[in-house]
């Protein structure tokens, strides 16, 4: 078999999806076939489906809800029936992480900040189903920082805008984008109050938490992250990372499925995961693997060395907008070549999580190494790092990029050349103008020629040379034109990559060795993003050179930028304005607009944390590095940047020294802490659930209800009626709409029934745990167009009555009278977000099958996975080219024996007879089918 793999040569990520598969392959989710067509992956890319088994699959307390909720329906079913309940639970090991995503729901205005407020909505674009959310909006100036009120008075300081202006430019806006932190550090302590609010914030969801700590005691595979040990991602990056997973059997690669929007961060890890939505990883955690279809894989190599004055996150923002420039929507991007070894694992994460900037579903960097090397900072023991080395290389999925000829063969290859990332600043008055540093003293000059505009200060020529002499403290100094006066170290987005605030501080430490100075009226100041980004700053000792420098600690968050700085020295401001300078500021954060600073300073640029040390060392942004000295020290000596700029591999050893290990002792230390609140709770101790009756957000669903130990035949579906007649196009967000509870509406009736007030009704996405509600809420979108009603409107027609209802209700009329259901629809039937309630919702109605023209392809594996019939009408055809009312009463005859993509004869009660597929495309569906569903099928196969 490694010979056949020595050959065939595939890429690394796609030996993962083999692996699982012939792990996995038991002749019914997983065949042989589907083995041989990842095999044959050159030939059958982008043709075959085939299955992903994930060896975990990860959960936020959100998504975790109604997967969990269906677990514990299900053990009272088969209790029901004599089975030991016991037996149900998870089939694939499951990370539950109680983030905040459940506190997020109580103020509307988290939501609308909260970086995925859908809580694992997530995009079903492309084949694998990667994560949809964009990246966090960019802060706005006006609410980043404007809110302080500029304090350099004296001088007469406008108030910073408080809107952008000017909306960036795609690349400008990849390099605007904060970067979500994969190494990100927690502040240190939190203030009282925040305490208190999350104490808070904790009984008010102390049902759900209870709920959860019964399911991390009740069932087998489920492991429970309690609250405040972080965010999901960062749990899962730090604390779950397995990379191998053992288990009775197997040694096996570590690969996973998650609901929250940031899980391809992993594959910087070389652990290849991606984003799903909700019912996918309920589907998962019942045993269904991922399906997908077999993705062309990009190799993406890189060469060359890395620039010294590039900083990490150049390199991230550039390598990213090759790949965007690339067009590689849908497929895996692989990393190899001799570069990569230059990328810290803080790096390629990064890089990982950008990968919706370009579509891509994974960025995968194998595991070599730079992972090892990142696992030996972690809590792995000796033993499990030996085995995680000696097993991987074993199975073939090791690199060493120092030898080409184990280079797999990629679909196709882009290289990057690293030495073509250069580092820029922008400025000198928008952002999006971008300067390399190389050029910036030509661009200087230029600027100052310019007629006034965003890149001009019309200087007459003969007053360039002005040269302005002030005292400052009794020491004569003189300011020019491109004169650095102020210089901010800010990390509000840089502090993702700790290296990047590292290289700032070692750039310190050796200019100060060096004998180099800041002169003294330069207003200097260092705001780190958090606690822990001082902490290391200081465990790695840069902290008392980057204070000597000037660069003292003013503040944390990105609420103390500039505004808090000291007012400039009268002498400098009169300097400035008697010779009319074009004085500078230069400062890290990532926007900035003109007179942001202060109306005295006109040009502005925003640098990399280091470049900021050196221009204020420097004292000008009118040098150019590489033929001029930086400063000259006291007794004579010239000193350059190259003299004093911090190697790359002395960077990325601090930072694996000083940061990864601090992170991973924190991490660990606030899983073993545990949470007072969550250690106190109390939760049932049994092995059924005792659900509470009076509770609003937890109740068991009625999929299990009338659970027969066989399933039936397929019955044909006789006289039904339309619940509804749509049009084309009807999403995910039309069918189970997320977002409050209408007052008016079928959900509200039942809130209201249940004695709540409109205030606590929360979101339906916060009451995805209560099955009553959700069904209520099925179709309830004030968008939805249905044909019935002829206007955007949450209702439909009962036919038989005639009366317009909530949809609800008229589901509920008709299941009362025993009425069967179907829906009409057009193209498109189910796409956007996958949402959890999309098919449940409507196998609650009643809704038997939907016929449409066209169906989104996730949505429909959704319907088969609730026993809801995919129904196509024939190419060409459509309720329309057929003369369909809605109102005709509708029989769809089942053969005994269905196949697959078998055609149905519908009759209609006017005389009309059609043919529609049934798109049931594999065994699985169609015993799915058989069985009323997924969860139904694995209810029974314990019977
Ligand atoms: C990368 O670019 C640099 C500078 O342009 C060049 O000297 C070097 O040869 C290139 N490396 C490769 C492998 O192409
Ligand atoms: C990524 O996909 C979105 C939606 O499918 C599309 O609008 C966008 O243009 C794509 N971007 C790239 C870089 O392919
Ligand atoms: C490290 O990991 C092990 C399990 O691998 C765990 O038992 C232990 O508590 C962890 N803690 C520390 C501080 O290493
Ligand atoms: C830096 O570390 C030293 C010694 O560990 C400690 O005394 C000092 O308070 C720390 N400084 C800051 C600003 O954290």
């Amino acid at each position: 078999f490694l010979a056949l793999l020595k050959k065939k040569k595939l890429p690394l990520s796609i030996r993962v999806l083999l692996e699982a598969a012939i792990r996995k392959c038991d002749g019914f989710y997983t065949k042989e076939e589907d083995v041989q067509n990842i095999l044959d992956w050159q030939q059958q890319q982008n043709t075959a489906e085939v299955p992903f088994p994930p060896a975990r699959v990860l959960l936020q307390d959100f998504t975790g809800i109604p997967a969990m909720v269906d677990l514990a329906a299900m053990r009272d079913a088969v209790a029901k029936h004599g089975v030991d309940p016991g037996l149900i639970s998870p089939m694939c090991p499951t990370d539950l992480i109680v983030d905040h995503s459940l506190q997020i729901d109580f103020s509307k205005c988290a939501i609308q900040n909260a970086p995925n407020p859908g809580g694992g909505d997530v995009q079903n674009q492309s084949q694998a189903h990667p994560r949809s959310t964009p990246p966090r909006p960019l802060p706005r100036g006006g609410s980043q920082c404007g809110s302080q009120r500029s304090s350099c008075s004296k001088s007469g300081c406008s108030d910073p805008p408080t809107s952008p202006g000017h909306p960036p430019a795609s690349v400008q806006q990849i390099e605007n984008t904060p970067l979500l932190c994969p190494f990100h550090l927690q502040p240190v302590s939190e203030p009282e109050t925040a305490l208190k609010n999350q104490e808070m914030e904790l009984i008010r969801n102390k049902e759900r938490l209870q709920f959860f700590k019964w399911c991390s005691k009740a069932f087998k595979n489920v492991n429970v992250i309690p609250p405040d040990v972080g965010a999901v991602h960062q749990v899962n990056l730090e604390y779950l990372s397995r990379v191998v997973q053992v288990n009775d059997e197997f040694i096996y690669p570590d690969s996973v499925v998650g609901t929250d929007s940031h899980t391809t961060m992993i594959n910087g890890l070389g652990i290849l995961g991606w984003g799903v939505g909700g019912i996918e990883s309920e589907a998962v955690m019942l045993g269904q693997p991922v399906s997908l279809t077999l993705p062309r894989v990009v190799g993406c190599k890189l060469v060359g060395s890395v620039n010294p004055l590039t900083t990490s996150i150049d390199i991230v923002l550039g390598i990213t907008k090759h790949l965007r420039q690339a067009g590689i929507a849908g497929k895996f991007v692989e990393f190899f070549g001799p570069g990569v070894s230059q990328l810290s694992t803080p790096d390629r994460t990064t890089i990982a999580n950008m990968c919706p900037e370009y579509n891509a579903t994974v960025s995968f960097f194998p595991v070599d190494h730079v992972t090892l090397k990142h696992f030996k900072k972690t809590n792995f023991t000796q033993e499990k790092l030996e085995l995680l080395e000696s097993y991987m290389k074993a199975v073939k999925l090791f690199r060493s990029y120092e030898d080409p000829s184990e280079d797999p063969h990629y679909s196709e290859v882009i290289e990057i050349n690293l030495s073509s990332i250069m580092p820029h600043v922008s400025g000198p008055k928008r952002p999006q103008d971008r300067v390399a540093v190389n050029s910036m003293k030509e661009d200087f000059r230029r600027c100052l020629d310019e007629k006034v505009g965003f890149k001009g200060f019309h200087i007459s020529k003969e007053k360039q040379g002005t040269q302005v002499p002030f005292l400052h403290c009794g020491q004569e100094y003189q300011l020019a034109h491109g004169s650095v006066v102020i210089a901010a170290v800010i990390s509000c987005t840089n502090n993702c990559n700790p290296s990047v605030m590292l290289t700032a501080g070692l750039l310190a430490k050796k200019a100060v060795e060096a004998g180099l100075v800041v002169k003294p009226y330069i207003r200097t100041s260092l705001a780190p993003g958090s606690g822990m980004v001082t902490h290391y700053l200081n465990t790695s000792g840069v902290l008392p050179y980057l204070s000597q420098l000037g660069f003292e600690v003013i503040g944390y968050g990105c609420a103390t930028c500039v505004g808090n700085t000291a007012p400039l020295p009268d002498a400098v401001v009169d300097a400035i304005k008697h010779g009319d300078l074009v004085a500078c500021g230069v400062l890290s954060g990532n926007r900035h607009f003109e007179g942001r600073l202060c109306d005295c300073v006109r040009a502005n640029y925003l640098a990399s944390p280091p470049l900021v040390v050196a221009y204020a060392i420097a004292g000008t942004v009118d040098i150019d590095f590489e033929k001029e000295p930086l400063g000259v020290t006291s007794d004579g000596k010239e000193v350059y940047l190259r003299d004093v700029w911090p190697s790359r591999e002395e960077v990325l050893q601090t930072e694996e020294d000083t940061v990864i290990s601090s992170i991973f002792r924190d991490r660990t230390g606030r899983m073993e802490k545990g949470n007072s609140f969550w250690n106190n709770l109390d939760c049932p101790d049994c092995v059924v659930f005792p659900w509470d009756h009076k509770s609003t957000y937890i109740r068991s669903p009625s999929f299990f209800n009338k659970l027969s130990k066989d399933p039936q035949p397929p019955q044909s579906i006789e006289n039904a009626h339309a619940l509804l007649f749509l049009g084309d196009k009807v999403t995910t967000d039309h069918i189970s709409p997320a977002g409050s509870i209408a007052r008016v509406s079928a959900a509200a009736k039942y809130l209201l029934s249940k004695r709540l007030t409109p205030r606590e009704f929360n979101s339906y996405g916060a009451r995805r745990g209560n099955d009553a509600v959700m069904t209520r809420g099925t179709f309830a979108s004030i968008k939805l167009q249905n044909r019935f009603i002829g206007k955007p409107s949450p209702k439909t027609l009962h036919i038989p009555s005639g009366q317009t209802l909530d949809v609800f209700e008229a589901a509920e009329r008709y299941q009362r009278d025993g009425i069967p259901l179907i829906i009409l629809a057009g193209k498109g039937y189910g796409s956007g977000n996958s949402r959890d309630w999309v098919a449940k919702g409507p196998y609650l109605l009643g809704v038997r099958a939907i016929i449409a023209e066209s169906f989104e392809k996730l949505h429909k594996t959704q319907l088969v996975g609730m026993g809801i019939m995919p129904l196509q009408f024939l190419p060409g055809e459509s309720a329309d080219s057929l003369e369909l009312c809605g109102k005709e009463r509708f029989t769809i005859t089942l053969p005994d024996d269905m196949s697959l993509r078998q055609q149905l004869t519908v009759k209609t009660s006017q005389g009309k007879t059609f043919c529609v597929t049934a798109l049931f495309e594999s065994e699985s569906d169609l015993v799915f089918y058989r069985h009323g569903g997924l969860l139904r099928y694995v209810a029974r196969t314990m019977l």
